[in-house]
């Protein structure tokens, strides 16, 4: 018997409608991306964009549709086990870093092990040396930089290892230097790091770093280059 390697996608959604009030801004979004691909969303503003990665990371629950992550409907999770697989699975970076002012730089990035029940410092550390700031971990973030900080956000996105790293963007608030390096530590670790990347960008130069590049356009999704969508399942093989 040939064996049959199933890829679970570390993302993925089916056809998500999500809107306010009278307005329906997404018309059926699906998508899926794979465990070490980078995919970037790009779209006009008010375009849902945002609205689309909320989704995706379980920060809303869309109206209709569904989400997985790693092969995970989360979707219709409550709130408190979302927050709980999220902590785990999935690494966030917005264009503000949301750093806590009151913790230092470690203990920023060791916030979503702490979220897991464990210290994660010598995960922390690790990242941190990756991404330049080793001497700095005693520091409160008020004393970085911009790019500096949005680093240390970009480690702790990626602190618990996780499956899938959003990322709305996270270059926006930059200098052209500063969002080259940031873009680079970013898609190279969760690369390295085999996580599933989506990412929403206005820059060509960082969308041109993606695998694929997808278009949010009146509310649905058009494929712009690479993998046709219905070349990937977009679910695990097995449900159960
Ligand atoms: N919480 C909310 N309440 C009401 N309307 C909202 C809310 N969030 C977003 N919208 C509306 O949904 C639409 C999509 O917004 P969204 O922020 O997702 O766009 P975007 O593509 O991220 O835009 P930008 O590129 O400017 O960041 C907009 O018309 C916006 O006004
Ligand atoms: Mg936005």
């Amino acid at each position: 018997m040939p064996r049959v390697t199933t890829l679970v996608p570390a993302l993925a959604a089916h056809n998500l409608r999500h809107g306010f009030g009278d307005t329906l801004v997404l018309h059926g979004v699906s998508l899926a991306v794979l465990p070490g691909e980078v995919v970037a969303v790009s779209g006009p503003s008010g375009s849902g964009k945002s609205t689309l990665l909320h989704l995706l990371g379980g920060l809303d629950t869309p109206q209709a549709g569904e989400v997985w992550w790693a092969g995970e409907r989360v979707d219709t999770l409550g709130t408190q086990a979302r927050a709980g697989r999220r902590a785990g699975r999935v690494g966030l970076v917005f264009q503000h870093h949301y750093l806590l002012e009151d913790l230092s730089v470690l203990q920023n990035v060791q916030v979503p092990a702490f979220l897991t029940g464990q210290d994660g410092i010598s995960r922390a550390r690790e990242l941190l040396a990756r991404v330049g700031l080793a001497a700095r971990e005693a520091e409160l973030p008020r004393v970085l930089s911009g790019g500096e900080r949005q680093r240390v956000a970009v480690a702790r996105a990626l602190a618990t290892r996780p499956a899938v790293v959003l990322a709305d963007e996270p270059t926006g608030s930059l200098d052209r230097a500063n969002a080259d390096i940031v873009a680079r530590l970013l898609l190279d670790l969760a690369r390295a790091e085999g996580a599933g990347v989506l990412l929403v960008t206005h820059d060509d130069r960082l969308a041109a770093r993606a695998d694929r590049v997808l278009h949010l356009l009146d509310g649905q999704i058009v494929e712009e280059e690479g993998l046709a969508l219905s070349a990937v399942s977009s679910q695990p093989a097995a449900r159960e």
